[in-house]
C-alpha cells in the first residue's frame, strides 16, 4: 500500500472496528468481524475519502459512505469464496469466512454486511436526508440486480466458455466497477453541490481504473505471490474463468491496464481541482502485487 495512503486505511479500519464493537457479541457477529476486519487494502473506503477530499469535505462526513461500500465489498468477498461460486479457502491472509464458520455462518454474515452498509448510511449524524437517500439509492443499485451481483452472476456462467472481449469488459465492469464507481459516486454525492459539475469525468476515471483493478486482479492470479496476495493464486485457471490474460494473453492484459491508467488520467484532467490523490491511486492500482 502507498505510504500516503496508510492515515485513510488506518482511520477506515478504526472506524469499521468501533462500529462493529458495538454490536453484542454472538456468532455471526463474529463471522462479520472475522472479514471484515481482516486487514483488506480498502481501496473503495479510500477512494471516498480522496474523492470527498478534492472538493474539500470533512473525513468526519465521509466515514459512513466509506464504512458502507465497504461492508458490500466484503459481504461480496464472503460470498464469492463460498464453494458455490469460487469456492476458496484463503482470503485476506487467512481460512475464508466459510472455512473458519462454516457455510450457513458465512452466507448470513453477508447478508448482515449487505444490510449494515444501509444502516450506516441512513445512521449518519451529518449528513442531509435528502443527501442519504441519494447515497442509498446509488449504493443499492451498484450492489445488486444491475450492478455487482449480476456481473458475478454473468461470471459464473462464463467458465469453461469462450466469450467476447466484449462480453468479458462487461462481466468486469458490473462485478467490479459497479462498485468502484459507486465509491467515488459516494464520495461526491457526501461532498454536495460543488462536486456535481464533475460527476461525468468522475464516472469517466472510476470506469476506467475500475475495469483496469479487475484486470490486474486477474493478472495477479498468474503473476501473484499467494503469501504477498493472502489469497490464493491460479484460481481462474483452476475454474476455467473467463479472464483478460485468459482471452487476450499476459503481455496484452498489462498493456491494456496501462491504456486504461492514461485513460483515467485524461479524465481528472477534466476537473479544476487538485486531483493528484486520484492519480496516485490510479498508478497504484495498475502495479500492484496485492
Ligand atoms: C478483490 O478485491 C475482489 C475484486 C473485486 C477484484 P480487493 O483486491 O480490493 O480485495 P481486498 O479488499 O483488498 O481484500
Ligand atoms: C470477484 O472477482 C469480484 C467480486 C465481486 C467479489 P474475483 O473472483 O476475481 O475476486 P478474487 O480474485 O476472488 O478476489
Ligand atoms: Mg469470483
Ligand atoms: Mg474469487
Ligand atoms: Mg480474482
Amino acid at each position: 500500500m502507498m505510504n500516503s495512503l496508510k492515515p485513510l486505511q488506518q482511520r477506515i479500519d478504526t472506524f469499521l472496528a468501533t462500529f462493529i464493537s458495538q454490536y453484542p457479541e454472538c456468532k455471526l457477529q463474529q463471522a462479520v468481524s472475522y472479514s471484515l476486519l481482516a486487514g483488506g487494502k480498502r481501496i473503495r473506503p479510500i477512494l471516498v475519502y480522496l474523492t470527498g477530499q478534492i472538493f474539500n469535505c470533512p473525513l468526519s462526513k465521509l466515514d459512513e459512505p466509506a464504512a458502507a461500500i465497504e461492508a458490500i465489498h466484503t459481504y461480496s468477498l464472503i460470498h464469492d469464496d463460498l464453494p458455490a461460486m469460487d469456492n476458496d479457502d484463503l482470503r485476506r491472509g487467512k481460512p475464508t469466512c466459510h472455512i473458519q464458520f462454516g457455510e450457513a455462518e458465512a452466507i448470513l454474515a453477508g447478508d448482515a454486511l449487505q444490510s449494515l452498509a444501509f444502516t450506516l448510511l441512513s445512521e449518519s449524524q451529518l449528513i442531509d436526508n435528502q443527501s442519504k437517500i441519494n447515497l442509498i439509492m446509488e449504493l443499492s443499485k451498484a450492489s445488486g440486480l444491475a450492478g455487482m451481483c449480476l456481473g458475478q452472476s454473468l461470471d459464473l456462467q462464463a467458465e469453461h466458455q469462450t466469450i467476447s472481449l466484449e462480453q468479458l469488459q462487461q462481466i468486469h465492469c458490473y462485478k467490479t466497477g459497479a462498485l468502484i464507481k459507486s465509491a467515488i459516486r459516494l464520495g461526491a454525492i457526501t461532498s454536495g453541490d460543488v462536486a456535481k459539475p464533475y460527476y461525468h469525468a468522475l464516472d469517466n476515471y472510476a470506469q476506467a481504473i475500475g475495469l483496469a483493478f479487475q484486470i490486474q486482479d486477474d493478472i495477479l492470479d498468474i503473476t501473484g505471490e499467494q503469501a504477498i496476495m493472502g489469497k490464493p493464486q491460479g484460481s481462474d485457471i483452476m475454474h476455467e474463468k473467463s479472464t483478460y490474460p485468459a482471452l487476450i494473453g499476459l503481455d496484452n492484459a498489462i498493456k491494456m491496464t496501462q491504456q486504461l491508467y492514461q485513460q483515467a488520467i485524461a479524465s481528472l484532467e477534466q476537473i479544476p481541482y487538485n486531483s493528484r490523490s486520484l492519480r496516485d491511486l490510479a498508478s497504484y492500482i495498475i502495479n500492484r502485487n496485492s
